[in-house]
């Protein structure tokens, strides 16, 4: 061992150097390069995010025109992949789908495979944060048996993401600006931070020079488990199950007790000892997307209940357990008209800016080395090998 430092679970490694994200978990603070997550949501777009998370900088209007430009060029698909997602099975977790698809565009964009190019690479970046979402789409579709939409190069980001999964052929399809505005920011409010387990997928795939695409659908992968991206999923799940703000005491109960290793879902962090800034701005969309559909969802009353007595309980102040941002982004989603099924798969058209960013970082960076963590050998010692007659 005296080679490396044991460090199960990476609590205390730092993986790289990197210029995209700051995160100082003791505060509740979280700026990308260098703006403030609530300034991003509040007063910009999820284009201009992606812009700077990528490039460095928030866009002039004539850079943000011309990035929006490029990537509505690269919003279609090739037509092929609808005949690729007719090989799933039409009750298959969407997560499960955009494992396969992602990866799959390998195999559809051999142009911009060499990832020794920068020209290259940025045109996989485009195409991936184009291309998530009509994917996403589509995993939806396929899941309610309607037919894929075609991407509208018209509407904004979010607005076209929106008609690909609500609009039908035949009926006309208004997007709501409300609505609209409430998936850009959850989009904002989810596209990176930093080194998290999917984004160190990405990062450990890439560095072994493995192509864009196949890196993402790496992450994708990682980000799927309960503890990580699955968390918005199951904070509705758990909503549902305890039905009731009678049955919060109970419940918590069990959390405390590590009964079936239950845990208070959307709570609780590895860098953020405090409120998520995150959760913070997305309590607000909340509201505001609910009064403007004119919902009056009791899961809402029951989260803000749950919430209440679990920041005035010793077990989840003593150990900082704050909600963080998948606390209240289900409620929202849910509004709009997503199964839970989805929730995970949304996260993952917003990560993949993320994603991308931390991969184009490191492949500028001028060495290039693999990943390769070691270990502590805990199995047998050497010993003989036995033939089987005789073991
Ligand atoms: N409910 C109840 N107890 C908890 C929770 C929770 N949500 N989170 C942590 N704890 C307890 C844990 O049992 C442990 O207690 P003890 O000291 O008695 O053993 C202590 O707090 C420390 O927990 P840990 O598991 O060592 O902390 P971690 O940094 O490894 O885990 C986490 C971070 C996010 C995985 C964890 O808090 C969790 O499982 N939360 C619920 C799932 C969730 O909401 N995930 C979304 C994270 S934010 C979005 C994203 O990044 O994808």
């Amino acid at each position: 061992t005296s080679h490396f430092t044991f460090d199960p679970s990476f609590m205390a490694t730092g993986s790289c150097k990197s210029r995209i994200t700051f995160i100082d978990g003791d505060k509740g603070i979280l700026l990308h390069r260098g703006y403030t997550i609530q300034d991003l949501a509040e007063k910009s777009t999820f284009m201009e995010v992606c812009y700077a998370l990528l490039y460095g900088d928030l866009p002039n209007a004539k850079q943000l025109k011309e990035f929006e430009h490029n990537i509505t060029y690269h919003t279609m698909v090739h037509e092929q992949l609808h005949f690729f997602f007719r090989g799933f099975r039409r009750d298959a977790h969407p997560m499960a789908v955009m494992c396969g698809v992602v990866g799959a565009l390998s195999a559809f964009y051999h142009d911009s495979l060499d990832i020794h190019d920068p020209k290259q690479r940025e045109i996989s970046a485009h195409r991936l944060i184009a291309k998530l979402p009509t994917l996403a789409a589509m995993s939806y579709k396929y899941s309610i048996g309607q037919p894929f939409m075609y991407p509208r190069n018209d509407l904004s980001f979010a607005e076209n993401f929106l008609y690909m999964c609500f609009a039908v052929p035949a009926e006309p399809y208004t997007v709501n600006p409300v609505l609209a505005r409430a998936m850009d920011r959850i989009f904002t409010l989810h596209a990176d931070h930093e080194q998290n387990a999917s984004t160190s997928t990405v990062r450990l795939a890439g560095s072994s020079q493995a192509n864009p695409f196949a890196c993402i659908a790496a992450g994708i992968a990682c980000l799927w488990g309960p503890a990580h991206g699955g968390a918005n999923q199951a904070v509705l799940e758990m909503l549902e199950e305890i039905g009731h703000k009678d049955n919060i005491p109970e419940f918590l109960a069990k959390v405390k007790d590590k009964g079936d290793n239950t845990r208070l879902m959307g709570f609780g962090h590895r860098v953020y000892k405090n409120y998520d800034p995150r959760a913070e701005v997305l309590k607000k969309s909340c509201d505001e997307v609910l009064a403007e559909l004119g919902i009056n969802d009791p899961l809402l009353e029951l989260a803000q209940e749950l919430e209440r007595i679990a920041l005035s309980d010793p077990y989840f102040i003593e150990r900082k357990l704050f909600p963080n941002v998948d606390f209240y982004s289900g409620i929202i989603l849910k509004a709009m008209g997503f199964p839970t099924s989805m929730f995970t798969v949304l996260f993952a058209v917003a990560r993949t800016v993320g994603w991308i960013s931390q991969w184009k970082e490191m492949m500028e960076e001028p060495s290039l080395k693999i990943g390769r963590p070691r270990q502590l050998y805990t199995g047998p010692a050497q010993r003989e090998y036995v033939p089987v007659d005789k073991r």
